[in-house]
């Protein structure tokens, strides 16, 4: 049995604080960047000294604890904020979350790694109140450094980076790869729904996400090398790299997730025929050694799916087990459309080939369409 209510003596419609706007909110995505939070702080205290700032830490369910380390420093101090995403991973989709919680006038993308200079803020901010739609603190105008940059090969990368933006910006950026800038809220909010949300490269995507023209400002700065913690840089960042600028060349004509998808079918076609002959050579019998290699393939493309195509909806345990179940029960309907398809285009006198590529074609459409909602479940 519960105990009686207590009762409180004082009444509840105290007149409330009276309301004092943000500013400027600073997203910080970070992952793994536990050390880096209070020092983050301080810095931003610092350097935004007589402004109405807030700062909105967006972590993804970091191992390192980054959530409980800006959870217990936002407990005393109310200008900082923790969003925390559980199974969801990705440097732009953590920025566009985190500036979609602001009500602030302006929004300031940082990385939480002490790299981008925080200081550079106030000059941003001062620059977006004269007029600048967007502010981009850039290591290549002069005064700017990519000294940070923690190896020559990184920095060569980052040289060929810039160079392929630059060919497909509307607009001559010197450092279009930059994670630092200032912009107006409204102005996020009228292009967040054209954003890809995919990779590293958010700056590049808010640019290509409206024709319209922005008065951009760059302000220079000093990349710093990072202190603690490691950068997540990987190779499958720089595939989503490629793929945003797949996308954006395309103009969104065609899905970028079903191009990935249309790679990987082709990847496990490789599989397939690789396994066959290994097989065959074995001494197995067509069908068995087909049937085998099928299979590889369709695992072996669910597992690549899984991670690459859709890596925001990664399954894991029992969720990949039945996953993969329907990916194979899709794929095998895909294979029967596909192999029907082209029988009955072949007996129309289509030709062997045509006839196969309007097979496969119909299968990868049927695969992907089917895939998407039934085994990752994408709105
Ligand atoms: N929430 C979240 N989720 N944050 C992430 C993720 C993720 O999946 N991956 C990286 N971050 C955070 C990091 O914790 C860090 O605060 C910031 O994003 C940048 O990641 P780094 O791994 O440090 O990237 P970098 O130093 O290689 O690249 C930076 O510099 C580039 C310029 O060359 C980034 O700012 C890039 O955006 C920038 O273009
Ligand atoms: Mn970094």
């Amino acid at each position: 049995m519960s105990a009686a209510p207590r009762r409180f003596s004082k009444p509840c419609n105290l007149s409330p604080e009276p309301a004092t706007g943000t500013t400027i909110s600073v997203v910080v995505p970070c992952y793994n960047e536990r050390d880096n939070v209070a020092p983050m702080i301080a810095l931003l205290s610092a350097a935004l000294t007589g402004i109405a700032w807030e700062v909105i830490f967006v972590d993804d369910d970091s191992p390192d604890g980054t959530s409980d380390q800006v959870r217990a420093i936002a407990a005393t101090d109310p200008r900082v904020r923790c969003i925390r995403r559980i199974g969801r991973r990705g440097l732009s989709s953590a920025v566009i979350e985190g500036a979609l919680s602001s009500s602030a006038t302006y929004v300031a993308v940082i990385d939480g790694d002490l790299q981008h200079d925080e200081t550079c803020l106030p000059v941003m901010l001062q620059a977006a109140e004269r007029g600048a739609d967007l502010v981009i603190g850039s290591r290549h105008v002069q005064g700017g450094d990519a000294a940070g940059l923690s190896s020559s090969a990184r920095a060569r990368l980052s040289d060929a980076g810039i160079r392929i933006a630059q060919a497909i910006l509307p607009v001559k950026l010197s450092d279009p790869m930059s994670g630092f800038f200032l912009l107006r809220r409204d102005l996020f909010e009228r292009r967040a729904r054209r954003l890809t949300g995919q990779g590293f490269k958010i700056l590049l995507d808010l640019v290509l996400a409206a024709p319209d023209k922005l008065n951009i400002v760059e302000v220079p700065y000093k990349f710093r090398p990072r202190q603690a913690g490691q950068s997540k840089l990987d190779a499958l960042v720089l595939a989503q790299f490629a793929g945003l600028l797949i996308d954006k060349t395309l103009r969104g004509t065609v899905p970028l997730r079903f191009i990935v998808f249309a790679m990987v079918g082709l990847f496990g076609v490789g599989v397939n025929l690789l396994i066959l002959s290994i097989a065959r050579h074995a001494g197995l019998s067509f069908t068995s050694a087909q049937t085998i290699g099928t299979i590889v393939a369709m695992v072996a493309n669910f597992q690549l799916n899984n991670q690459l195509t859709y890596r925001a909806q990664r399954l894991r345990g029992p969720k990949f087990i039945r996953g993969l179940i329907l990916f194979m029960l899709v794929c095998g309907l895909g294979a029967i459309a596909n192999i029907g398809i082209a029988n009955a285009l072949y007996a129309e006198n289509a030709g062997g080939l045509p006839a196969g590529a309007a097979g496969a074609a119909v299968g990868v459409v049927w695969n992907y369409a089917v895939s998407a909602t039934l085994v990752w479940r994408v709105r």
